[in-house]
């Protein structure tokens, strides 16, 4: 029981079961830009659970990216690797590199790409207002990461000279109705993802509606005027 709520505390508001799960493991902070994973091991029990393919589709996900094989991407968010590793597989010419705030996930998800023999599987430590990448590249992935970026617009205004040329920006989080994700209040409806990131010069090319809890937006940026 103890360890099922260390758990809940670390990672929960992130995968609960239900809303209501959502809402008991909550953190009270009101900045949820805040919300603690710094204990991977035991985010890794939730955030890499198999049950969860069945709702995430992550081979669905990477598919409807159409990858080229060579494609450099960045996984901002990346947690524990859920997404990174996939990523890895599937682009073996290319490279991943998965960015965190917690030093404790980049910690972790550097042993997994070595374990799980990826050597185009990189990580950075990056800050809340700025991901650090080293170079450009062709895609920009969040998974239930946006919610949790503080500055939004300046964050993704400076995001725009992170992309090679034709690169894109695909955001997926939780609808606010979804029985599971964040606590409610923190919940970011996909209208005001796409409000925000045209703002930040960001325009919609694509939006996939196959997963049963979250949205699916593709961006690119736009020209500069
Ligand atoms: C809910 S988890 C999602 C992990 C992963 N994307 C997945 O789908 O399994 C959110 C992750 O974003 C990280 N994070 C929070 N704010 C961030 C920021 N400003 N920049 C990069 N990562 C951030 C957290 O440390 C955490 O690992």
């Amino acid at each position: 029981m103890r360890r099922v709520l260390d758990i809940r505390r670390g990672c929960a508001a992130f995968l609960a079961l239900a809303a209501a799960f959502a809402v008991v493991a909550a953190t009270p902070a009101q900045d949820h830009s805040r919300h603690s994973f710094d204990r991977a091991e035991k985010c890794a029990l939730v955030l890499d659970d198999p049950a969860r393919d069945a709702w995430q589709k992550p081979d669905e996900v990477i598919r409807a990216l159409a990858l080229a094989p060579d494609a450099a991407i960045a996984d901002i968010g990346a947690g524990t690797g859920y997404f990174a590793v996939r990523l890895a597989r599937a682009v073996p010419q290319g490279s991943v590199i998965g960015v965190d705030v917690e030093q404790d996930m980049v910690r972790y998800l550097a042993e997994r790409a070595k374990r799980e023999g990826l050597a185009n599987l990189t990580t950075q430590l990056g800050a809340a207002n700025d991901p650090r990448l080293p170079a450009p590249v062709d895609l920009v992935m969040l998974v239930d990461t946006y919610h949790h970026i503080p500055t939004r617009e300046r964050y993704f205004v400076r995001l725009r000279d992170a992309f090679k040329p034709g690169g894109r920006l695909a955001i997926i989080d939780f609808h606010v109705d979804a029985p599971m994700g964040p606590p409610l209040r923190f919940r970011i409806p996909p209208e005001r993802v796409k409000q925000e990131l045209m703002r930040a010069g960001f325009e919609l090319v694509q939006e996939h509606t196959f997963l049963p809890h979250q949205y699916f937006l593709v961006f690119r940026p736009a020209a500069r005027s």
